[in-house]
C-alpha cells in the first residue's frame, strides 16, 4: 500500500471486534519496527506481547477505565527501551539530552510498526496511562528498561473519527 494511503488509514481505533491478531503477523510488525533508525543502531525497543486470554486480562486490568473501555477484545504490546546506550556518548558518559534518545528511538520504531499493522489490516491505540509497575512484574521487565506505551492491537469494530491536525504554517519555519 501507498505511504499516503496507509498513514490516512491509520487511526487511534478505540472499538475492537473479537478478531485476534496473528501471532505471525506481530512477528512481522515487530521485524518491521526494527529497520527504523536508532542511536549508534543500538536498537533499544523492546516488546511484550499479550496474546494470550490470560496476559490479555492482566494488562486490560493495569489500565485506567476509559483505556479499558476503548482496547476492549484487543491484543496489547508493551513497549520499552533500555537506558543508558541511546543518547549516551560512551559508557556512563550521556549527551546532554541523555535517556531522552531512546524515547525518541522508541517512537520511530513504534510509527514503523503502526504503519506495518495498518498495511496488515490492523488497527491500534497508544495508551500512555497505565499501571507500569503491574506491567513490569508480569512480564519480569528489567530495571534497566523504561516501560512506554501500551498498544491495543486488534480489527476495527467501528469507524475512528478524523482529529484534524494543525496548520503547517503552525509548525514549520523555513529560512
Ligand atoms: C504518547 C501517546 C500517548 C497516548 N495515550 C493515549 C491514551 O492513554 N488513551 C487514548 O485513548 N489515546 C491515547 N493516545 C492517542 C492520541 O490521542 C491520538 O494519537 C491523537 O488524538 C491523534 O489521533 P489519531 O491517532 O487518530 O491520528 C496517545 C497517543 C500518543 C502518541
Amino acid at each position: 500500500m501507498e505511504l499516503n494511503e496507509l498513514v490516512k488509514i491509520r487511526r487511534s481505533v478505540r472499538a475492537y471486534s473479537e478478531e485476534r491478531v496473528k501471532e505471525e503477523d506481530l512477528k512481522e510488525m515487530i521485524s518491521c519496527a526494527q529497520m527504523a533508525p536508532s542511536w549508534k543502531n543500538s536498537e533499544t525497543g523492546r516488546y511484550y506481547v499479550a496474546l494470550s486470554d490470560e496476559a490479555i486480562e492482566k494488562i486490560y486490568e493495569s489500565l485506567p477505565d476509559f483505556n479499558k473501555r476503548s482496547s476492549k477484545n484487543a491484543a496489547y504490546i508493551v513497549t520499552t527501551f533500555k537506558k543508558g546506550l541511546s543518547g549516551y556518548v560512551s559508557e556512563g558518559n550521556p549527551s546532554p539530552e541523555g535517556d531522552l534518545w531512546g524515547s525518541y528511538d522508541l517512537g520511530l520504531q513504534n510509527s514503523y510498526m503502526l504503519l506495518k499493522a495498518s498495511e496488515l489490516g490492523y488497527d491500534t491505540l497508544i495508551m500512555g496511562l497505565r499501571d507500569s509497575d503491574a506491567i513490569r512484574e508480569y512480564f519480569a521487565i528489567p530495571e534497566d528498561e523504561i516501560i512506554m506505551a501500551v498498544i491495543a492491537i486488534g480489527k476495527r469494530a467501528a469507524e475512528p473519527k478524523f482529529n484534524p491536525r494543525k496548520n503547517l504554517e503552525d509548525i514549520l519555519k523555513i529560512k
